[in-house]
C-alpha cells in the first residue's frame, strides 16, 4: 500500500520505516529539514535499537522516502498523523497545534477513500473534533494508538500487544478498519488482536494503559516508602506479589520512579481532561500517582545525604546513568538526571556517565560534569548513585572491581537493580529504595 507519515519524531519515524519493512511504499514528512536529511541519509536522529537497520532497509529498497513538502502525501491510501502531542506551556492539558497544523496541511491533498490514522497521543474527543474537516474530502478519520516503548520501538510496532483502531459510524468506518487491517496484514495473521472500536475507546485505550502503569509503578514506590519506616524489603514484595497472576511482576520495579516524554505527561493530560468534563474526582488518583512518583527522587537524595553522613557539599559523587531508562538516550524528564542535577544544587561535585545519553544531558543541563567512560567516572567517588538500570552498571559492573576504582564504598541503589548481599560482601555500605 501507499501510505503516508506525518511527523517524524520518534513514533513517526519507527513507524515508516516498519510500514516500509512491510513492503509498504511510504513517504515520511516533517517540517523539520535537518531531521529529514538525516534520516534519508539512513541515520536515526536518537538512539533506538535496530531503527537504522530498519532505516537503510528502506531507503536501499526504495520503499521508503523523507521530505519536508507535504504535498508528496498526496495519493497514499493511508496518511498516519505521528506528531507530537507535548504538555501546553501554561499547564497539564495537551497542546495540539501540531496535530491540528498536521491535519490542515494535510486537507488539500486528501481524496475520497483514503484514510487518516491519527496516532499521536491526543485527549479524548479529539477524533470527534477533526473528523468532519477530514469527512469534507471523502477520505475517512480513524483513531489508531501507538504502544511503543523506545528501546523496544521497532519490535513493539511490528509485533505490538494489540491493535486499536477508533472509527466512525456507519460503511465509511467498517472500510477504513478494513484498510488498516490490510496495513498490518502481517500481524492480523500472526494471531495480534485487532479491536475496532468507536473514537472516544480508541483514544481511551492510550490513556488509560499509560495511567495503568503509571499507577503500577507508584503503587510498588508507595510500598516502598512504607518499606522504609518498617524494614521491610519491597524488592522482595514485588516478587512475592508478582507470582499472583492477576497482577504481575512487570512495572513493579520500585526505586526513583518513571520519567520519560509519555508517562508523566500523559497522566497529567489525562487529568487535566477529565477536569474538562467534569469528572476531576475520578482520576484524582493520578494526582498522587504523580506526587509518589517525584517524592521518590526526593528520597534518593535524601539517602545520599545520609550515606555521607549528612551533607553533599563538595563531596564527589558519581551518578551512574542519566537517560530515564536504559536503552535510550532520552532524557526528558529524566528522573536519574533529575537526582543529578538536584545534588549538584546542593554543592557536590557531581559525575554523571551515561553509555547514550551524554549529548542530550550536556544540552539540558550543562553544569553537570560528564564523563564518557565508566570506570573513569567512578574514579576517586565518595558515593555511587545508580539511577538508569543499564546492563553496563547492572549487570557488568563488578562491586569488587568497582571498590578498587572509589574513594569510599558508599552505594545507593536508585533503581534497586543489585544484589545487596554482593555489594555488602565486597565492603560496601550499600543503601536500597525501600530495602533494609
Ligand atoms: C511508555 C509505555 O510503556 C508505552 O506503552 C507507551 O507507548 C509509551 O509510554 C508512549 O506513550 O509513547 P516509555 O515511555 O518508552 O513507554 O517507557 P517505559 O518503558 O514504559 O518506562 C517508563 C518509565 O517507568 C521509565 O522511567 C522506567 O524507568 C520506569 N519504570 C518502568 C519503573 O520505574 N519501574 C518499572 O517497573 C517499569
Amino acid at each position: 500500500m501507499r501510505i503516508s507519515v506525518i511527523g517524524c519524531g520518534y513514533l513517526g519515524a519507527v513507524h515508516a520505516a516498519a510500514m516500509a519493512s512491510l513492503g509498504h511504499e511510504v513517504i515520511g514528512i516533517d517540517v523539520d529539514p535537518g531531521k529529514v536529511a538525516t534520516l534519508s541519509a539512513g541515520t536515526a536522529p536518537f538512539f533506538e535499537p535496530g531503527l537504522e537497520d530498519l532505516l537503510r532497509a528502506g531507503i536501499e529498497s526504495g520503499r521508503l522516502r523523507f521530505t519536508t513538502d507535504i504535498a508528496e502525501a498526496a495519493g497514499a491510501d493511508v496518511h498516519f498523523i505521528a506528531v507530537g502531542t507535548p504538555s501546553q506551556r501554561d499547564g497539564d492539558a495537551a497542546d495540539l497545534t501540531y496535530v491540528d497544523a498536521a491535519i490542515a496541511a494535510l486537507l488539500p491533498h486528501l481524496a475520497p477513500g483514503q484514510v487518516v490514522a491519527g496516532k499521536s497521543t491526543v485527549p479524548v474527543g479529539t477524533a470527534a473534533r477533526l473528523a468532519a474537516s477530514v469527512h469534507a474530502t471523502g477520505a475517512t478519520l480513524v483513531w489508531n494508538p501507538e504502544f511503543l516503548r523506545e528501546g523496544w520501538a521497532v519490535k513493539d510496532t511490528l509485533e505490538p500487544d494489540r491493535l486499536v483502531v477508533g472509527v466512525p459510524d456507519g460503511e465509511a468506518g467498517a472500510a477504513a478498519a478494513d484498510t488498516l487491517r490490510e496495513v498490518f496484514r502481517a500481524a492480523v495473521d500472526a494471531g495480534i488482536p485487532f479491536l475496532v472500536t468507536d473514537y472516544a475507546t480508541s483514544e481511551l485505550v492510550k490513556v488509560a494503559a499509560n495511567a495503568f502503569l503509571a499507577t503500577k509503578i507508584s503503587f510498588i514506590n508507595a510500598m516502598a516508602e512504607i518499606a522504609e519506616v518498617t524494614g521491610a524489603d519491597v524488592t522482595q514484595l514485588s516478587d512475592a506479589i508478582g507470582y499472583d497472576g492477576r497482577i504481575g511482576r512487570r512495572y513493579l520495579g520500585s526505586g526513583i520512579g518513571f520519567g520519560g516524554g509519555c508517562l508523566p505527561k500523559d497522566i497529567r493530560a489525562f487529568a487535566a481532561r477529565a477536569e474538562e468534563l467534569g469528572r476531576a474526582e475520578s482520576v484524582s488518583f493520578l494526582r498522587e500517582v504523580d506526587a509518589i512518583n517525584l517524592r521518590r527522587r526526593d528520597r534518593a537524595v535524601q539517602l545520599v545525604t545520609e550515606a555521607l553522613g549528612g551533607a553533599v557539599f563538595d563531596r564527589r559523587i558519581t551518578v551512574l546513568g542519566a537517560a530515564f531508562k536504559p536503552h535510550s538516550d532520552d532524557v526528558r524528564d529524566s528522573p536519574a538526571l533529575d537526582v543529578a542535577v538536584r545534588l549538584h544544587g546542593l554543592g557536590a561535585q557531581v559525575t554523571v556517565t551515561d553509555p547514550e545519553a551524554i549529548p542530550n544531558a550536556r544540552r539540558l543541563h550543562p553544569q553537570l560534569t560528564y564523563i564518557d567512560d565508566r570506570d573513569d567516572a567512578l574514579t576517586g567517588a565518595e558515593a555511587v548513585v545508580l539511577v538508569t538500570e543499564w546492563d553496563q552498571y547492572r549487570r557488568e559492573l563488578d562491586p569488587v572491581h568497582a571498590g578498587s576504582l572509589v574513594r569510599d564504598r558508599v552505594v545507593v541503589d536508585g533503581r534497586n537493580a543489585w544484589d545487596a548481599a554482593q555489594w555488602r560482601a565486597a565492603g560496601w555500605t550499600y543503601y536500597g529504595m525501600g530495602r533494609p
